[in-house]
């Protein structure tokens, strides 16, 4: 957090609008539109929440399937269960670690041929970098089923220009502590049709109607966000583009430190788009390298550095282990091997260089002349 953030936090605590809505919030909208290039937003309390919304506004329901990356956090398929659907979920592509257009492709074909088609699609873009739209928008169209853009990780990111948050119906965005700006908790629903991002506000605001005394009719949601919060949101605005440009300068450290280390490599970056850089991961693999994802986030643990497995596809996760998957084996390897390195924006070049050092020696342990 910086000075901005601060003086517009006191403002919005000075001016009493402590609420879940309030002039922070309608200007936070309004800035993230202008900041990142999408058309109307919703500001909620978390991502999940928008996902959730999402699934309500284009009406699915019990009996109803909807198809999410497999690789991926759990509240982009959680959020199916929510509203009594079942997911199903689609492996990866090697090239972009996103959802392979090309199985997405076989699993609506082959919905079409049972005459079930699913309700939505969830694609995700992975660890901030966006999935590749194109070909999944044109099957997706073909079949009339909508997308849903998980951008929760991706902010800044952008698709042959265009930025993360466009693709779709709806968008989502995650303002969660760990993201590339936050505001604690927090989240952004995000489309091109002014209706439903209306819709999106009207449903996270208890679904009250326009009257002088409290008339609802249908079921809404205390899903919006605080001034107090918006206030903070405004000013990570403001550095957005600095954190995207920091987080670019860790993978292209990370990447010259340790890009000659055999068997290792890095989230490839896709030739469509640019990335935000969310995370650095790398992929190990142990026979070339001569230790394991799990030593290697041993050996950085004895030293007090917290790093991370990459997300458990969700097909394999206890919880979703009667849904179907289409693939699979991409994203287990990519499981099995793979590390989120420390990618914090605070991180300095000397702890860069820390960790960089630490994995060289993990990996010194097998190839002597290193
Ligand atoms: C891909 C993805 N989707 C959804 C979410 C949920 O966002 P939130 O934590 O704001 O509810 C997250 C992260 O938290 C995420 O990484």
């Amino acid at each position: 957090m910086g000075p901005d953030e601060r003086s517009l936090l006191l403002d919005a605590f000075d001016s009493n609008w402590i609420a879940p809505l309030g002039p922070h919030v309608d200007a936070f909208e309004r800035e993230f539109c202008e900041t990142v290039g999408v058309p109307h937003a919703a500001a909620l309390s978390s991502g999940t929440e928008a996902l959730h919304l999402a699934l309500l506004m284009l009406g699915i329901g019990a009996m109803d399937e909807v198809l999410v990356s497999t690789l991926t956090f759990a509240a982009s398929a959680n959020v199916v269960a929510y509203v009594g659907a079942t997911p199903a979920f689609i492996d990866s592509n090697r090239e972009t670690w996103n959802m392979d257009p090309g199985l997405l492709e076989e699993e609506l074909a082959a919905c079409a041929r049972r005459g079930k088609l699913p309700k939505a699609v969830i694609v995700v873009d992975l660890y901030g970098q966006c999935a590749d739209y194109d070909p999944i928008l044109e099957a997706c169209a073909r079949y009339g089923v909508p997308v849903i853009e998980d951008a929760a990780e991706a902010l800044g990111a952008n698709y042959k220009g265009k930025p993360a948050g466009s693709f779709g119906a709806a968008a989502v965005f995650s303002f969660n502590g760990n993201k590339i700006i936050t505001t604690s908790g927090g989240g952004m629903f995000v489309s091109s049709d002014r209706f439903l991002v209306e819709r999106a506000r009207h449903l996270a605001t208890q679904a009250r109607d326009p009257a002088p005394h409290y008339e609802h009719s249908e079921i809404g949601y205390n899903y919006r966000m605080s001034n107090l919060l918006a206030a903070v949101g405004r000013g990570q605005l403001r550095v957005l583009r600095d954190r995207v440009s920091r987080k670019r300068e860790i993978f292209h450290f990370y990447q010259r430190a340790l890009g000659d280390l055999p068997g290792a490599s890095f989230m490839p970056i896709a030739v469509y788009g640019e990335p935000n850089y969310w995370l650095t991961c790398i992929l190990v693999d142990p026979a070339r390298f001569g230790a394991t994802r799990e030593e290697i986030r041993l050996a950085l643990e004895a030293e007090n550095i917290e790093s991370r497995p990459l997300w458990k596809p969700m097909h394999l996760q206890p919880v979703f282990k009667d849904c179907k998957v289409r693939g699979g084996s991409v994203s287990e390897g990519i499981f099995r091997d793979g590390l989120c390195l420390p990618s914090g924006t605070a991180l300095i070049d000397v702890e860069l260089e820390r960790v960089a050092d630490i994995i060289r020696a993990a990996c010194r342990g097998m190839h002597q002349n290193l």
